[in-house]
């Protein structure tokens, strides 16, 4: 077989040089395009990276045809049935699933950072009682680092294991102070005799005069929620961490750069984004209107919850995160069924329609996501809070990555100027 290369020739001087084709262990291979500026004076363009790897991992595998998520190598369908969010973190940022042993102490340093220093308190009480809970989240992690200047060299292993694990730790006692602040309530301090998941409800929902009972149904279906959106390759939050971080900036100032991005309807804030259309729409005889608006060129809208940039078939946590939809509505009383029926009858009429079809639009993990966090009484403003917390794992795991990665560069994009190549100065007068 020929070389593994390829030949760029330049038709417009006839200047002609060969790149080597990296393979990876399954998926697209990639061509090497590191000396292209220098062989051939030439960039590549490829506005929202569609066909660009921007590093090597070994964290995420997804196949977007053939609706593949794997984390480090394990099917996302067995760890959602089998494993939970701690150990799905471990597994994201150590590369193996943890021995019952490594499990337990890796548990015990996490309920060892859940508490937040005091004054991060009156950093939170400073903001507007009508904050959005997500640009509460972007301030106050970001100024996590103010309190860690004992641990912030990013070039001691020690230092970035602390750091993650501080991060990984605190996102839902932060979440949950940012809840109760939007809400007047008196902040709930993490207990240690619970799990991950079990505390974040207890901080959010308990009082002091009184015990939240945690269900063991919400907490099943917390656990699912945070685990499918644990990692997710290099999407738009998780590379903008990667590009801050290859400046050198610590990590709590990359995960804020991180929870700034997710905030997008197009990306994490499409969850929060699914409901509010749905209550707009409310009616299923409106359907047909909304589904006419979204083909509409002419009209900006478009149907939230549907449609990715990787896969091409179903997002194969939507179908995960669909069937425990139907449990959780089978299980839980006075559920929001309407909205569930609203769901179910748009994606009926979507995935029947030439324009979904051609485009490969079906539903991505946002359309489901929302129902079950609506049906778990979480408040619509904190629906992408909850996505933050559960992708910290992901963006301290490929964070990680990175900071050992002796190939990574410090990131800066070049790009195609369209600009006024030349002019002179011109005074006031003369303008
Ligand atoms: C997440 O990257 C990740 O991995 C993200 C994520 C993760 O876990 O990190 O999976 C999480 O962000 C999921 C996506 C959540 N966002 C939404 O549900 C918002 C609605 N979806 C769209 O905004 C859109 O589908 C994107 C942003 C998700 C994908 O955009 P692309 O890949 O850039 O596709 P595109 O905008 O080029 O659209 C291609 C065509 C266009 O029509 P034409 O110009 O070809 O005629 O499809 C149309 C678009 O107009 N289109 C839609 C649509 N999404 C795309 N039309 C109507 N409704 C939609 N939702």
């Amino acid at each position: 077989m020929a070389g593994n290369n390829v030949t760029i020739t330049d038709n417009r001087n006839g200047n002609s040089a060969e790149f080597e084709i990296l393979d990876p262990v399954v998926g697209n291979s990639s061509i090497d395009v590191r000396q292209l500026t220098s062989k051939l004076g030439l960039f590549t363009y490829d506005p929202g990276f569609q066909a660009t790897a921007s590093c090597k991992s070994d964290i995420t595998y997804i196949d977007g045809d053939e609706g593949i998520l794997r984390y480090r190598g394990y099917p996302i369908e067995q760890l959602a049935n089998q494993s939970n969010y701690l150990e799905g973190s471990y597994l994201l940022m150590y590369g193996e699933l943890p021995t019952a042993e490594q499990f337990q102490a890796f548990e015990a340093s996490i309920k060892n950072h859940t508490i937040v220093h005091e004054g991060l308190m009156q950093f939170i009480n400073g903001f507007h009682n009508d904050a959005h809970p997500m640009a509460m989240m972007v301030g106050v992690v970001g100024a996590l680092s103010s309190f860690y200047h004992d641990s912030l060299d990013i070039n001691n292993p020690a230092h970035r294991d602390l750091s993650a694990h501080r991060l990984l730790a605190k996102m839902p006692t932060i979440a949950a102070l940012c809840y109760r602040h939007g809400n007047g309530l008196p902040p709930i301090y993490p207990r240690n005799d619970l799990s991950y998941i079990e505390n974040l409800l207890h901080m959010m929902f308990s009082f002091p005069s009184e015990e939240y009972k945690i269900s063991p149904i919400a907490t099943r279906a917390m656990e699912l929620v945070f685990i499918l959106h644990a990692d997710h390759e290099q999407n738009a939050s998780t590379s903008t961490v990667r590009l801050s971080s290859s400046s050198g900036a610590n990590p709590y100032a990359c995960i804020a750069a991180g929870i700034a991005s997710l905030w997008g309807p197009a990306h994490g804030g499409a969850n929060e984004a699914v409901i509010r259309m749905l209550e707009e729409i409310n009616d299923p005889a409106e359907l047909p209107n909304y589904i006419a608006r979204a083909k509409d060129k002419d009209d900006q809208y478009r149907l939230m919850g549907f449609g990715h940039r990787i896969y091409k078939n179903y997002d194969p946590r939507a179908t995960i995160i669909r069937k425990a939809c139907n449990d959780l509505l089978d299980e839980m009383e006075g559920i929001n069924q309407p909205m569930f029926e609203i769901a179910k009858q748009l994606e009926r009429i979507a995935l029947e329609d030439e324009y979904f079809i051609e485009r490969n639009l079906y539903p991505n993990v946002d359309f489901y996501s929302g129902i079950i966090l609506k049906a778990l009484d979480m408040p619509l403003n904190m629906f992408t809070v909850v996505f933050a917390m559960a992708r910290t794992a992901g963006w301290i795991s490929q964070w990680s990555e990175m900071m050992v990665d002796d190939e990574q560069r410090i990131g800066r994009p070049r790009q195609l100027y369209t600009g006024v190549e030349l002019r002179d100065y011109v005074g006031v007068g003369e303008r």
